[in-house]
């Protein structure tokens, strides 16, 4: 067992443990006592995990009810909110009460915002069961949903009150998924860790996969720990968004993954950063050789004006300005701000 403490404005811990799915309700008593858990779920997800989460529920002695949605990432809408928002006033949920986000990066968002917002507020509990969601959306408290007009712009901070992780559960992940949530993990060796980068260049047979994920939430959660807010540092964790989420809204979040969007992002901008002589010749082909051995693509067909102008539109562009983060060394990044022309310009620079 692996433990973090999380010191925002909500205090929390993180708790990593094979098998501690079936502890949930035990874990949860100690840090608070609702009389209602809904736990909120996929259609995936649902077939595999609900009833040991259910059954540990019943068993600490709270009353306990599940909503379950449509798996993937379509569904991460406002209809799905405000259907998770009946069922818990169908079920008499009350701002003492709690929601159990039990899933993927999808339902950890979503049920963390409806856990912001329903009643203005109630508290939440984190349990990912993708490797996506276990290195990195189920801590830090960012919570949302899509809309047409892009990924993620509506949203809220919201600190989950424990997140309870269980390696275990990615037995039953799809290939693809785990492969999908390695982007994340480079990504982190990228902006803080060459000895992640390096341990990862093992391969995946060599990986052990607990302490991998220890070292990403312990990265993110010290990040998050200096800027909760996103105004400066927490920018990093973006690294390969800007041009991934651009590339996600191209393709309407249907042709790439979120991993696979992000994997081409942090090849393609160190690409550009390296033409423009921020980043060491030779480290976006590392980060390409990284991704490839993880099953992720690193170059996509898009027209680069179609990617600025999809970038623009993005929460991370405020104003007339866009934030890119770009790496001056495998493990160390920083953030520019540039204007959408530029960025464009920025990007032509990249071949292909
Ligand atoms: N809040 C944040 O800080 C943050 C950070 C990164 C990404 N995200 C968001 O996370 C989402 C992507 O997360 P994701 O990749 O986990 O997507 P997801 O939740 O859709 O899960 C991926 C797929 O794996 C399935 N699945 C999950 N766990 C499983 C398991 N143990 N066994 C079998 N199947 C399982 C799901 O049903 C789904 O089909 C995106 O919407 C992205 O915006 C949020
Ligand atoms: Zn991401």
């Amino acid at each position: 067992m692996k433990k973090l403490k999380v010191n925002t404005g909500r205090k929390y811990e993180i708790i990593i443990d094979r098998g501690i799915i079936d502890h949930c309700g035990e874990y949860i008593k100690k840090i608070s006592s609702p009389t209602r858990v809904a736990v909120i779920t996929d259609s995936n997800v649902h077939n595999f995990y609900t009833p040991r989460v259910m059954a540990s529920l019943k068993q600490a002695g709270f009353i306990a009810t599940e909503f379950v949605f449509k798996a993937g990432e379509t569904s991460k809408n406002s209809k799905t909110i405000e259907a998770i928002y009946s069922h818990l006033a169908d079920n008499n949920i009350t701002r003492s009460d709690m929601i159990v986000a039990l899933g993927g990066g999808v339902t950890g968002d979503m049920a963390g915002f409806a856990a912001a917002t329903f009643m203005r507020g109630i508290e939440f509990v984190q349990i990912p069961t993708s490797l996506l969601a276990q290195v990195d959306s189920s801590v830090g408290g960012k919570t949302g949903y899509d809309i047409k007009q892009g990924k993620n712009l509506i949203g809220a901070f919201w600190q989950p009150s424990l997140v309870l992780i269980d390696p275990d559960t990615l037995d039953t992940l799809p290939e693809k998924y785990f492969y999908d949530g390695m982007a994340e993990v480079i990504k982190y060796g990228c902006i803080k860790s060459l000895g992640l980068f390096r341990q990862l260049k093992k391969g995946v047979d060599e990986l052990d996969i607990e302490s991998t994920i220890y070292k990403c939430v312990s990265i993110k959660r010290d990040i998050v720990q200096r800027d909760e807010k996103e105004s400066g540092e927490r920018k990093l964790l973006n690294f390969g968004h800007t041009i991934g989420h651009a590339l996600e809204k191209i393709y309407e979040y249907k042709k790439l993954s979120h991993g696979e969007a992000v994997a081409i992002g942090m090849v393609m901008m160190t690409k550009a950063s390296e033409a423009e002589g921020t980043s060491p010749k030779g480290s976006a082909e590392k980060i390409a050789e990284l991704c490839r051995m993880y099953n992720l693509p690193i170059c996509d067909e898009s027209s680069k004006r179609d990617i600025a102008f999809a970038a623009h539109s993005d929460k991370k562009a405020s104003g007339s300005k866009i934030d890119i983060v770009v790496i001056n060394a495998i493990g160390k990044a920083c953030v520019k701000t540039m204007g959408q022309k530029d960025f464009q310009a920025y990007i032509e620079a990249v071949e292909g």
